[in-house]
């Protein structure tokens, strides 16, 4: 009923306007006044456990996969542990080298995914420790770990996965400065600028929010158009990958995500005239990132796209060659994803709704599949 979805159409749409507050409930609690990392459900594994371990492997299914590529840049930059993100289907298949100094990172939502389950099994039976990160109490993923994050997003009901990715990226983030701080890899106030600022992503995400009429009328516009391109790179790859997903599975168009520096070796041959690409652009900095990104707008401008760029507030780097900008708060490159990927959830639940069709239930799909 619309009280049940609290007066929006639909509980996508909701779920995605609660995001500020699911965000805020992921972090409540997980940090102390001076930053300090505070994870007592990790108590369950050892601190000397978590020092020894020597690799560490993501495996999740879906949206939940697009989670752990962002996770996998923010671990191995605070830990320098190396870390692999796998499709949790490919996983046990492949024989994986696991032992039990191999710290195995499980993401899922729903907790109950079948294809996860049998790959987090599979890492018990090679003796890894097992980390849950999750969104449902008790679930079978979580019940069957070591330790579990839980997400304490809400009930998700939309089927595409909105305000789980979020938090799961934000416990990830939790997850992987926690590493950091157990080993010793970071000084207090390095990890105390991020909780700070991981304090300020509901704000950030709001203002997003507060602009959705922006990215419908954007919507509107491309209403007709079945071929979407998104482009990122470095922790902007898993949202442009994320916002391709979710235009297939509620708006059922052709859409892919492609690492921007792949542009060159091949997937520029498909742009057409009038063909949208969607381009995240990292925030400003010292590295060569966000330039290589602005080039990349630049050379499918010139072969006819219409470029939507995504790019924080103050960068005029991009004018020349949008044809759309939507404003992005300001944060920093690592913690981006919490921002980038909210437009494009917005876009494609508005898309799915202009085009007719039934945004929580979308053909073919479940919520949870729990077949392998
Ligand atoms: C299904 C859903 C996706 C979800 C995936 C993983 O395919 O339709 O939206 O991302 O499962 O779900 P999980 O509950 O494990 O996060």
């Amino acid at each position: 009923s619309a009280a049940e979805k609290g007066g929006f159409d639909w509980f996508m749409r909701k779920e995605i306007f609660e995001q500020p507050q699911a965000i805020a409930d992921t972090l409540l609690g997980r940090y102390n006044n001076r930053g300090e990392l505070v994870l007592d459900e990790m108590r369950s594994i050892s601190q000397e456990d978590l020092r020894r371990v020597n690799k560490i492997v993501i495996v999740a299914c879906g949206t939940a996969y697009y989670a752990g590529m962002v996770a996998k840049y923010a671990i191995e930059h605070w830990t320098r542990v190396p870390c692999e993100v796998e499709v949790a289907s490919e996983f046990r298949y492949r024989d994986p080298i696991i032992d039990p100094l191999t710290l195995c990172v499980t993401i899922s939502q729903s907790g109950e995914t079948a294809d996860t389950l049998m790959a987090i099994r599979h890492a018990r039976v090679q003796g890894a420790k097992v980390i849950a990160i999750c969104n449902t109490n008790g679930a079978t993923i979580p019940r069957e770990s070591d330790a579990v994050i839980y997400t304490h997003a809400g009930p998700e009901i939309g089927v595409a996965s909105t305000k789980g990715f979020l938090t799961q990226v934000a416990a990830c983030y939790l997850l992987g400065l926690y590493l950091a701080q157990v080993r010793g890899m970071k000084y207090a106030d390095e990890i105390r600028a991020v909780t700070d600022e991981l304090g300020r992503t509901p704000q950030m995400i709001q203002q997003l929010l507060d602009n959705a009429q922006q990215v419908y009328d954007l919507a509107r516009d491309l209403s007709s158009i079945n071929d979407f391109i998104f482009l990122g790179r470095h922790v902007g790859y898993p949202v442009a990958l994320e916002g391709a997903l979710k235009l297939k599975e509620i708006a059922y168009q052709h859409a892919e995500g492609f690492a921007a520096g792949e542009l060159k070796h091949g997937p520029i041959a498909i742009i057409e005239p009038g063909m949208p690409v969607f381009v995240i652009v990292p925030p400003q900095g010292r590295d060569q990132l966000h330039d290589k990104v602005v080039s990349n707008i630049q050379e499918v401008r010139a072969r006819g796209a219409r470029t939507i760029v995504l790019v924080e507030e103050d960068d005029a780097d991009v004018e020349a060659y949008s044809n759309v900008i939507i404003r992005l708060p300001r944060v920093s490159t690592l913690l981006q994803p919490l921002v980038a990927a909210v437009p494009l959830q917005l876009f494609a639940c508005e898309l799915a709704t202009l085009l007719g069709h039934d945004v929580d239930q979308p053909r073919n799909l479940a919520k949870s599949v729990t077949v392998e």
